[in-house]
C-alpha cells in the first residue's frame, strides 16, 4: 500500500486545517440554547447575509438542516415534489416519511427538471391526491454529478410553485460550488426559494455544521424544530468558528477543486476500460463507469493501491474533489489507477 492515501471518496473528508482549528480553539463562546454564544450568532448573520435571506440557523448537519426545512413547509400526509435522487429522499435514512410525515413524488429524470415538468406532474386539488405543498430543488446535485440546476429553470420553478401555492426548499449542500461555477453568488442562487440549506462541512472544509436560511418567521419554526430533534447545542460556537473561517478562507477556492475534478475526468477518460465524460463535469463531482465487471472491485483494487473511490451503482463510480487534494494528488491518483489498468486489472476481469 502506498504511504500516501488519496481519499477522493467525498469532499467531506477533509481535516480542519491548522489555521482553522486556531479559530476554533480562540472562538468567544457562551450557552446557544440560552442565546448566548457570539460566535453562533456572528454565523448566522453572515450565511443569511451571503444566502440572501433575512436569518438563518445553524444545525449539525445537512441533513438535519432538509428535514427541518420539510416540517416547516408541510404537514403530514403532503406531497413533496422533487428531482429524481434527490438527497432528502435517497440518503437521509427514510426520514422525510418519519418526521414529517411527507411522501415523496420525483419529477424529470436525472435529478434537474423544468417548470413544464414540474406543472405535467402537479394534479389539481381531489380527494384522492396528497396536497402537493413543497418543491425540493438540490444545488448542486450530488447523485447527478456536481451538476449545477439552472437558474433560469429555478426561478420558472419557483414562480410556478409560488402561483399555485406550494413553498420551493434548495438542498443547497454545495450551493458554494455552485456559485464559483456560475460566477453567481449564492444569494442570487437562492433568491427564487423560500429556503435554503448550505453545508460548511463539504467543500467548505469545516468539520461539522450547515445552516437553513430564510424568514424570520420560518427561522423561529426551524428553531423550536431543532430543539424537538435534539440539536440544540451549547458552546456551539467551537464549531462556529470553523465554519466562519471556512466561508471567509475557502469559498473562493472551489474554483482549484473544480479544475482538479476536470484534471481527473480528462485522465480517466484516458484510461483504458473506464468511460468517463469530461464535458459532464461541472464542479468537483466526477461520475464514471467500468466497462465490464463491477464498480466495487475497481474500488477494492483503487483501495489497495491507496485510492479511496466510491461504487454509487454496478458499475458506476464517484470522485470528488476537496481541500486535502491537489493537482499533484490527481496525476499520482491516475497513475495509481493506469498501472492497474496496465496490470489487466482495470476493467475488472
Ligand atoms: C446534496 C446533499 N444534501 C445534504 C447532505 C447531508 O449532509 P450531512 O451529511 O451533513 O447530513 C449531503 C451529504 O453529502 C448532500 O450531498
Amino acid at each position: 500500500m502506498p504511504e500516501r492515501v488519496i481519499d477522493l471518496r467525498s469532499d467531506t473528508v477533509t481535516r480542519p486545517t491548522p489555521a482553522m482549528r486556531q479559530a476554533m480553539a480562540e472562538a468567544e463562546v457562551g450557552d446557544d440554547v440560552y442565546g448566548e454564544d457570539p460566535s453562533v450568532q456572528r454565523l448566522e448573520a453572515r450565511a443569511a447575509e451571503l444566502l440572501g435571506k433575512p436569518a438563518a440557523l445553524f444545525v449539525p448537519t445537512g441533513t438535519m438542516a432538509n428535514q427541518i426545512a420539510l416540517l416547516c413547509h408541510t404537514r403530514p400526509g403532503d406531497e413533496v415534489l422533487h428531482g429524481e435522487d434527490n438527497h432528502c429522499v435517497l440518503y437521509e435514512a427514510g426520514a422525510g416519511a418519519a418526521w414529517a410525515g411527507v411522501q415523496f413524488r420525483p419529477v424529470g429524470r436525472g435529478g434537474l427538471f423544468t417548470a413544464a415538468e414540474l406543472e405535467a406532474a402537479l394534479r389539481p386539488a381531489d380527494v384522492h391526491y396528497p396536497p402537493a405543498s413543497l418543491v425540493a430543488l438540490e444545488n448542486t446535485h450530488n447523485r447527478a454529478g456536481g451538476r449545477v440546476f439552472p437558474q433560469a429553470d429555478v426561478q420558472a420553478i419557483a414562480e410556478l410553485a409560488h402561483r399555485r401555492g406550494l413553498r420551493v426548499h434548495l438542498d443547497g449542500a454545495r450551493i458554494w460550488n455552485a456559485a464559483v461555477a456560475t460566477g453567481r453568488s449564492p444569494a442570487e442562487l437562492a433568491d427564487p426559494v423560500d429556503s435554503v440549506s448550505a453545508c460548511f462541512s463539504k467543500g467548505l472544509g469545516a468539520p461539522v455544521g450547515s445552516v437553513l436560511a430564510g424568514s424570520l418567521e420560518l427561522r423561529t419554526r426551524a428553531h423550536r424544530f431543532r430543539k424537538m430533534l435534539g440539536g440544540g447545542m451549547r458552546q456551539a460556537g467551537v464549531l462556529c468558528a470553523a465554519a466562519s473561517h471556512a466561508l471567509e478562507h475557502h469559498q473562493a477556492r472551489l474554483a482549484e477543486d473544480h479544475a482538479n475534478a476536470q484534471r481527473l475526468a480528462r485522465g480517466l477518460a484516458r484510461l483504458a476500460g473506464l468511460s468517463c465524460e469530461p464535458a459532464a463535469v461541472e464542479t468537483n463531482i466526477v461520475c464514471f463507469d467500468v466497462q465490464a465487471g463491477e464498480a466495487a472491485g475497481l474500488v477494492a483494487r483503487a483501495r489497495a493501491h491507496g485510492v479511496r473511490l466510491n461504487a454509487i451503482g454496478p458499475r458506476r463510480l464517484r470522485a470528488v474533489t476537496h481541500l486535502d487534494v491537489t493537482a499533484a494528488d490527481i496525476d499520482e491518483a491516475l497513475q495509481r489507477l493506469g498501472a492497474l489498468a496496465d496490470q489487466g486489472q482495470a476493467p475488472p476481469t
